[in-house]
């Protein structure tokens, strides 16, 4: 640190005596860069450093303490050359910096918003694209340049503790949906960071887990979705993650970082690593990783090394250099902007609790047992309805100024909680909090899911007498450097079972509903115990304004149009990726830190290629407890005869969905393509495109259009390393889930066409 200091320090004074010192601007970045020493261009690759690594101490200039308490990370200033600090903020669900600051009254609470599944499920890009909006302005107003989001690593499996902040167990699902969320962030004038590219399918072992990925199942699942995205939405940043990729870090991956993000794609902007220590900061920088975050003053000194000794062309430093100089001129502390700290937290919240119920996903809804109706009291179960999910944990947690939990959601809706439930839920509740229950997260680092309670079976019989309906909520932690667990987690647990057992025995013999709500980030199990239950909404963990959102859900308010963007199992190993996922694995390196090449720690084998999903279960015809794509609504929708008609580049679609119910109500329509034959293996059917209906009332009717290029038809052949969409029929399907197409049409392709691509991405073991 004080070695680089003074040598910097020096730097600047010779500059400064050679000649004028060019002062950044957008049309001088090319003599801003001549005009730089090395040491200079070094630190401006490294950041500044974070709180969490200690900010000054290992970070090189500054900290985000200096800048936005609590932010992530920062980039370092150049003053004399007029190059700004920026700094670098979480998450996927809103901005995480710290609530409150030494010696200062204000604060600096930001907004929960619903978590990446929850708004995923939505399949509405416009409505993504209006959180984004609001959720850049938090980024904007409170002094920040960048949003380290969207997530969008794939579900690879229900398991990985990550999986709440990423969308889809689809690549198409998450390209476009992570699209629409850079758009509406990036409208106020801040970035985003596609993260963590790539492969990053799992937590355990995260730093350093060897994703071993074939060619075929890297370019169709693991990087297609980064591939839209970056090509629709010109995001700023793009993070490189921690694993290794089939041999080397990803961050040391020029394949991926420069070969197919920037030669083939076309990305133009920087490339930021995921937050980790020195790694060969000169093949990092070789490989096009242009920011080492958060930053250590010996990855600086490394560059400057590397240069002078020759193992890192000072070529490969500029290109970084200049494209950091491109970023900075964009960014609001460059441009000087004066904010506010006050973004409308009032307005975002509005837009957090509508948000939220559009991803909501009605599972189950016999009888119409659902809106409520006639309904006095409930008798609300659950020790989550009492201590809400907004988000999950880590990095992606946010430090929102509330939550609303379900026995308020429907106190403010008017619904009466029976109050014996209300008192002994509250008091058991305050007890663990003051014994620190949830203060020990075994679900990653941030609030911890208290333990269920269990209510003994007269208490419940007598909520049957007085109550007339149960609502049960099963919720569910997860997050950041934890996969999930089968046992208590994925399955329920004994005291949930028993909870669900007796309620709905209790309250049927009364001839009485029970609505179970799962507040959850990611899939849970549900076939074993989905019969005892009238209702199921799904709410995921939809943000600070939860309570309200699912009472605005219960009560009818909003009509729930949310459908799952990744398949729900019968079990938690029926997934191909069960037989090379860290399913109770645990550490690997002995007492001397030696590595021990354990299996699905050390390395992971993606050996079920791209049988990801739904396109293994619908391809095997594989039973599932909910397929891709499902979500019922209060209404039903019925879809005309399509229209599907070539183009110069693919093809365009229209079908017309009319609302044939009572009430009025939104759906997404998911657009599959069964492939002709081919000399590969192809799934049954694959989303190519979707789209979601306006609000439709009772009898309306609304003509959806989609388009669908040639390219996306394609598969990846690994023989030849090319993108080929096969000459022949192409069946177009228009399904309300993967599960229930509803209407067909045909797509003729006249000639093979190919796209060749550079031949990378070779497994490292055998797969
Ligand atoms: C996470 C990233 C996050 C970064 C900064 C890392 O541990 O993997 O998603 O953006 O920390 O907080």
């Amino acid at each position: 640190m004080k070695k680089l200091t003074m040598t910097l320090a020096a730097a600047a004074v010779c500059a400064a005596a050679a000649s004028a010192q060019p002062q950044l601007r957008p049309d001088n970045i090319d003599e801003v860069l001549a005009a730089m020493s090395l040491e200079e261009k070094a630190v401006l690759l490294v950041g500044g450093g974070n709180r969490t690594f200690g900010a000054g101490e290992n970070g090189i200039i500054g900290s985000t303490d200096n800048m936005v308490p609590g932010a992530a990370g920062t980039t370092v200033s150049i003053p004399r050359l007029g190059i700004p600090a920026t700094v670098l903020t979480d998450g996927p669900a809103g901005v995480r910096i710290s609530p409150t600051r030494k010696n200062d009254e204000h604060t600096y609470y930001a907004t929960g918003f619903p978590v990446g599944t929850a708004l995923a499920s939505t399949w509405n890009t416009e409505l993504v694209e209006e959180v984004g909006r609001a959720m850049g302005n938090e980024v904007l107003e409170y002094g920040c340049d960048v949003l380290l989001a969207p997530g969008m690593n794939i579900h690879r499996s229900p398991l990985c503790g990550r999986n709440f902040e990423y969308y889809s167990e689809d690549p198409v699902v998450t390209g476009f949906i992570a699209a629409a969320f850079v758009n509406g962030i990036q409208s106020n004038g801040v970035g985003t960071s596609l993260k963590h590219y790539a492969a990053n399918s799992q937590e355990t072992n995260r730093m350093e887990v060897d994703e071993i990925v074939g060619p075929r199942a890297m370019r169709e699942i693991y990087l297609k979705g980064f591939e839209i995205a970056v090509k629709d939405a010109k995001p700023w940043t793009v993070m490189s993650s921690y694993n290794r990729l089939n041999g080397p870090y990803t961050q040391e991956d020029r394949d991926l970082l420069t070969t197919v993000l920037r030669d083939e794609w076309g990305f133009d902007g920087i490339v930021m690593s995921d937050w980790t220590g020195p790694r060969h900061t000169d093949a990092q920088v070789h490989a096009g990783n242009d920011l080492m975050e958060p930053g250590f003053a010996a990855q600086a000194e490394e560059i400057v090394a590397k240069v002078k000794s020759g193992e890192l062309s000072e070529a490969d430093v500029d290109t970084s250099v200049r494209r950091m100089l491109q970023y900075l001129v964009k960014t609001p502390h460059y441009k000087g902007y004066k904010y506010s700290n006050t973004p409308d937290l009032k307005a975002h919240a509005a837009v957090t609790r509508q948000s939220a119920t559009e991803g909501m996903v009605l599972l189950k809804n016999e009888d119409h047992t659902l809106p409520l109706k006639g309904v006095n009291e409930i008798a609300l179960f659950g020790i989550t309805s009492y201590d809400f999910i907004a988000g999950g944990t880590g990095s992606g947690d946010v430090n929102k100024p509330y939550v609303v939990d379900l026995m308020e959601g429907l106190d403010n809706a008017g619904l009466k909680v029976t109050d014996d439930m209300k008192n002994m839920y509250v008091a058991y509740r305050t007890f663990k909090e003051a014994e620190g229950a949830a203060n020990h997260s075994s679900q990653g680092w941030g609030k911890a899911m208290l333990p269920e309670l269990a209510v003994s079976r007269r208490a419940i019989d007598h909520q049957a007498e007085i109550a007339d309906i149960a609502v049960l909520t099963l919720g569910r932690q997860a997050g950041e450097g934890h996969d999930r667990l089968i046992d208590n987690d994925f399955n329920l647990s004994a005291v949930e079972r028993q909870l669900l057992d007796d309620v709905a025995d209790a309250f049927h013999a009364r001839g009485k509903r029970v609505v179970v709500i799962i507040n959850t980030g990611a899939v849970i199990e549900t076939a074993s115990w989905k019969n005892k239950a009238d209702a199921i909404l799904l709410a995921w963990q939809p943000g600070q304004e939860g309570g309200n959102s699912v009472a605005d859900v219960l009560t009818g308010k909003e009509n729930p149009s949310g459908k799952l963007t990744m398949t729900w199992p019968m079990s938690a190993i029926d997934h191909p990726s069960s037989l090379n996922f860290p399913i109770g694995v645990s550490g690997s390196k002995d007492f001397f830190g030696r590595r021990h090449d354990v299996k699905n720690y050390d390395y992971t084998l993606h050996s079920e290629g791209i049988n990801v999903g739904y396109r293994y279960f619908d391809t095997a015809g594989k039973e599932v407890s909910y397929p891709f794509g499902y979500g019922l609504s209060y209404t039903t929708f019925a879809y005309s005869k399509p229209t599907v008609k070539a183009t110069k580049d693919g093809f365009e679609a229209t079908v017309t969905v009319t609302n044939t119910g009572s009430v009025a109500g939104k759906d997404a329509v998911q657009l599959y393509v069964t492939a002709p034959a081919s000399d590969i293996e192809k799934p049954a059917r694959e989303l190519k495109a979707f789209a979601k209906t306006r609000k439709l009332a009772p009898g309306e009717s609304q003509t959806l259009t989609f388009r669908v290029d040639n390219y996306s038809l394609a598969s990846y052949h690994e023989s030849n390393h090319s993108w080929v969409a096969d000459k022949g029929v192409y069946n177009v399907q228009f399904g309300a889930s993967v599960a229930d197409l509803r209407a067909a049409a045909k797509y003729t392709l006249g000639n093979t066409l190919t796209w060749e691509t550079n031949d990378i991405f070779h497994p490292s073991r055998e797969l």
